[in-house]
């Protein structure tokens, strides 16, 4: 049956299904970050020691199970720090899909997060909630529209759920203010991510190539660009893949074809100013927002002309 027949049929799936190829090799971090997430890992090890051979569930009425929350800017590597904790569990990752989750339907929402939640119990994968910065942010405090209801009954399940799940479940947010701070309780572990340092840097820089395949000229140096430029690993991983399609409309056969520093200078460059001209249209439609557009001037020169004749009108008959 094919993809798009399935989804009619039953509804699109509610989450995907990740075979984790990434390890900790490919995810560079500083020491500190990543000593808490070995801590993490072990946890996840010894949860079962703790909390049925040594009787904590039963005392706690909590289960063997572990959320983490990852916290950190754009482009830290947050994803994939996810992906890589499942690859070391040997277990797959299940994705949430948002767009699929919410439903208009009242009520449908809070039943899609708790099938979420026990088909990855039933498949002992590890759950993952990119980007929940949406779905788990604070709870509406005035309740006058429907959809702030719904929304605190997802957070609601959302919590319950977490607290009951036997398996490890992961949030990442961009700021962890966005968290509902009931999250805060029922996940022991949050993981700062921060921007990479100059030696984390330089090591993302080579993390993006592969190790003897791409050509590289010999002026490169990603000590040089690491200073240069104190950037994200999202950043610096599509100044690479720009670098490379730079590289190939050099002149010549494409055996002798290497990518030099100016390709990736070039490639970081063009990075930033697509951020800048984000950052400007943003602005720009922000400031255009705030404006009327010629139709609304049109419409308002209309109103106004229509006031002056009623009240000319009106003063006539008073005056006659
Ligand atoms: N610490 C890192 N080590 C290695 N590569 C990194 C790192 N951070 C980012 N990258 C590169 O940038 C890409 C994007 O990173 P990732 O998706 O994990 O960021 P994120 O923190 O989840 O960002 P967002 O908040 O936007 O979801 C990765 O696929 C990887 O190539
Ligand atoms: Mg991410």
């Amino acid at each position: 049956m094919s993809d798009s027949i399935r989804d009619l049929i039953f509804g699109r799936p509610l989450f995907d299904v990740v075979e984790p190829r990434r390890t900790f090799q490919d995810v560079i971090l500083p020491p500190s970050t990543l000593d808490a997430i070995r801590q993490a890992l072990a946890l996840i090890r010894k949860q079962s020691l703790i909390f049925d051979r040594w009787g904590l569930a039963e005392r706690h009425g909590g289960t063997a199970g572990l959320a983490l929350h990852f916290a950190g800017p754009p482009g830290t590597g947050k994803t994939i720090a996810a992906e890589a904790i499942a690859a070391t569990l040997g277990r797959k990752l299940l994705v949430v899909r948002y767009a699929e989750l919410e439903s208009r339907w009242v009520g449908q929402t809070s039943k899609h997060v708790a099938s979420v939640f026990r088909d990855a119990a039933k498949s002992d994968a590890v759950l993952f909630f990119d980007e929940a910065d949406a779905i788990a942010s604070r709870r509406f405090t005035s309740l006058s529209h429907g959809y702030e209801r719904e929304a605190n009954a997802t957070v609601n399940v959302l919590l319950n759920e977490v607290e009951r799940f036997p398996g490890v479940v992961i949030f990442a947010t961009n700021l962890a203010a966005n968290l509902d701070p009931a999250f805060e309780r029922r996940i022991r572990t949050h993981i700062r991510f921060d921007l990479p340092g100059l030696e984390e840097r330089q090591k993302i820089w080579r993390a993006q190539l592969h190790a003897t395949k791409t050509p590289l000229a010999s002026d490169v140096s990603f000590q040089e660009l690491a200073e240069r430029y104190p950037r994200s690993g999202g950043d610096i991983k599509n100044a690479v893949l720009k670098a490379a399609q730079l590289a190939t409309f050099e002149p010549g056969p494409d055996p002798e074809k290497r990518i030099h520093q100016r390709h990736f200078v070039q490639g970081m460059e063009e990075v930033m100013a697509a951020q800048s001209v984000m950052s400007q249209s943003l602005y720009e439609a922000r400031d255009a927002a705030a404006l009327p557009t010629p139709r609304e001037r049109q419409l308002l020169l209309i109103a106004g002309s229509a006031l002056l004749v009623a009240i000319a009108a009106l003063l006539t008959a008073i005056l006659t």
